[in-house]
C-alpha cells in the first residue's frame, strides 16, 4: 500500500479534499488515529476504516483511503505556500492574518482560510494527520506532519483570539556543510576545524536561539561522519536527515488519547545505548534526557551530539543546569557530568543578516563552575583556540579567519594545514586577527 503521502498528493485541490470527504466516516478514522498514536500512513487509514465498522468492503476502503488521507494530512489552502521553494515557516494567526519566511524575514501572505471554524478544523486535521489530539481538553500540540513539516498549534482559550498555527518547513535537501559556507553561513576558514570535531569524535552541542538553524547544522555535520558509523538517532519529532547509510532512528511517542503509550526522550536514550551506537545524537535536549545523554558520553560513547536552545554561547552552562535540574542534577553534579562529556559548542545566531555560526567554544570546568569559553568568534581567535587547536591537531598559531565567504574554503584550509609561522605571517596570537574574547570570558587556563 502507498503511504499517505502519495495519497494525499493524489487531492486535486484543496476545495474537493474538504467537500468528498463523508464526515462520519472522517470522525471515525480520526478517533481510531488519535487511538493509535502514531503516525498516519496509507495501511494505518485502512485499518482505522476497516476497524470502524463501516461496511465499506475492499473496493470502496480502497476508494476512500485516499481522500480521508489527504483530508487528514494536506494542509488545504496552506499546502501551497508550503510547497513554495524556499519558504521556512508559515504562521497563522487568524483567517485572515496568515504571514510567510521565505527566507529574509516574515510577510504577510494574501492567503484567506474562512473563518476562525475553518482554521480550528484545519488545526484538528493536521494534528490528526500525525496521530495527535487536538481539542478543548487537549489544546496545544507539536507534531510532524507526513512530508516532514513541524505543527504546532493552539486553540482557544489558550489562545485567546483564535486558533494559533506555526509550520516549520524543513529544507527539503538539507544543506550540506559546503553549502553552508557558501551561503556565508559558517566562516569558510572553520570549515576544517569542524570536520575536524566530527572526524575526532568530540563531543559537541549546536546552540543558537530559535530557527537559528541548529537542527541543519547539526545534521551537515553528521553527513561528515565517517559512512561505516553507526548513528542512532533519538528526536522528539523527526528532523534530522543526515546524509550517511547506516541511520537508525528513535523517535518520541506522545500518549494516545488517555494518555497512555508514552515512551520519553530519556528512555530512549537508554535504549540507543543498547543498539550499539558508533554515534548518538538527541537532536535536541529541551529536558531531562540531557542527563541521560551526559552519562552516555561519560561511559565511552564520544562523538555524541546534539542541539541545545541557548540565546548565547556563554549562556549554555545555565540552560544546561536548568535542564539537568529537571531530571534531578544539582548544579555541581551537572557541571561534573558536562565538563567531561562535552568538548565543544558551536553557537548559531539568526538576525536580519541571516543564519549564521557565530562562535566555535570549549566546554570546561572552573571552580566548580561549568564554563564555555570562545575558540573561534568572527573578530578572532579566543581563549580557547590554543585548547581546540592542539585536540585537532591544528596549528595553534595559525587560528581559522572568521570572516564568511564561500570562495576561499579550499584555500584556507590548506593554508591551516600548511603555512608555517614565520615573520610575515605571525598568525595566533597577537597575531594580525589577534585574540578575542567578546563575552568578557577569562582564558582556558585552568580548564577541567
Ligand atoms: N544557513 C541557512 N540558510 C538558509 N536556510 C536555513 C539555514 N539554516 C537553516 N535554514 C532553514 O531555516 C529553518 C530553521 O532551521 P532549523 O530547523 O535548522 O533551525 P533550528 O534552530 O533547529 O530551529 P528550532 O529552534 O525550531 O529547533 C529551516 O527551514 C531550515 O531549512
Ligand atoms: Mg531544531
Amino acid at each position: 500500500m502507498e503511504d499517505l503521502e502519495a495519497l494525499a498528493g493524489a487531492a486535486p485541490s484543496s476545495r474537493e479534499v474538504e467537500e468528498g470527504v463523508d464526515e462520519r466516516l472522517l470522525a471515525r478514522v480520526r478517533t481510531a488515529l488519535s487511538r493509535s498514536g502514531g503516525p498516519v500512513t496509507g495501511p494505518v487509514v485502512v485499518d482505522a476504516l476497516r476497524s470502524g465498522g463501516e461496511p465499506l468492503g475492499t473496493a470502496g476502503t480502497l476508494r476512500a483511503a485516499p481522500r480521508l488521507g489527504a483530508a487528514l494530512v494536506g494542509a488545504g489552502a496552506l499546502q501551497v505556500l508550503l510547497d513554495e521553494p524556499g519558504v521556512t515557516d508559515v504562521l497563522v494567526n487568524g483567517p485572515d492574518d496568515v504571514w510567510v519566511d521565505r527566507g529574509r524575514g516574515l510577510r504577510r501572505a494574501h492567503v484567506r482560510l474562512g473563518d476562525e471554524a475553518a482554521v480550528r478544523a484545519l488545526a484538528v486535521r493536521l494534528a490528526a494527520g500525525a496521530g495527535r489530539r487536538l481539542d478543548d481538553a487537549s489544546p496545544c500540540v507539536d507534531a510532524r506532519l507526513a512530508d516532514g513539516v513541524r505543527l504546532h498549534a493552539v486553540l482557544p482559550p489558550v489562545s485567546p483570539a483564535g486558533t494559533l498555527l506555526s509550520l516549520r518547513v524543513p529544507r527539503r535537501e538539507g544543506m550540506d556543510l559546503d553549502q553552508l559556507v557558501a551561503a556565508g553561513s559558517v566562516p569558510a576558514g572553520w570549515a576544517l576545524v569542524l570536520r575536524r570535531v566530527v572526524e575526532r569524535r568530540l563531543a559537541f552541542l549546536v546552540s543558537g536561539g530559535t530557527s537559528s538553524g541548529k537542527t541543519t547544522v547539526l545534521a551537515s555535520l553528521l553527513g561528515l561522519a565517517d559512512p561505516r558509523e553507526r548513528v542512532v538517532l533519538v528526536e522528539d519529532a523527526g528532523e534530522l536527515r543526515p546524509r550517511l547509510p547506516h541511520v537508525v532512528r528513535l523517535e518520541a511517542r506522545h500518549g494516545n488519547v488517555e494518555g497512555v503509550g508514552s515512551v520519553e526522550l530519556a528512555e530512549l536514550v537508554r535504549h540507543a545505548l543498547r543498539m550499539r551506537p558508533d554515534r548518538l545524537v538527541v537532536g535536541e535536549c529541551r529536558g531531562g534526557e540531557v542527563r541521560d545523554l551526559l552519562a552516555a558520553l561519560n561511559t565511552g560513547h564520544d562523538g555524541g551530539c546534539g542541539t541545545v536552545h541557548a540565546n548565547t554561547a556563554a549562556d549554555v552552562p545555565a540552560r544546561l543546569e536548568a535542564l539537568g535540574a529537571l531530571a534531578g542534577l544539582d548544579a555541581r553534579a551537572l557541571t561534573t557530568q558536562a565538563a567531561s562529556a562535552l568538548d565543544v559548542v558551536l553557537h548559531l545566531r539568526r538576525d536580519a543578516r541571516g543564519r549564521r555560526m557565530e562562535e566555535v567554544a570549549l566546554v570546561g570546568r572552573r571552580e566548580d563552575r561549568l564554563v564555555v569559553v570562545p575558540a573561534l568568534t568572527a573578530a578572532g581567535a579566543g581563549p580557547g583556540w590554543a585548547d581546540l587547536a592542539a585536540r585537532l591537531d591544528l596549528d595553534p598559531d595559525l587560528p581559522p579567519d572568521g570572516a564568511p565567504g564561500g570562495s576561499a574554503l579550499a584555500g584556507s584550509e590548506a593554508r591551516l594545514l600548511q603555512e608555517p609561522p614565520g615573520p610575515g605571517n605571525p598568525g595566533g596570537r597577537g597575531g594580525p586577527r589577534g585574540r578575542a574574547d567578546p563575552g568578557g570570558r577569562a582564558g582556558a587556563e585552568g580548564l577541567r
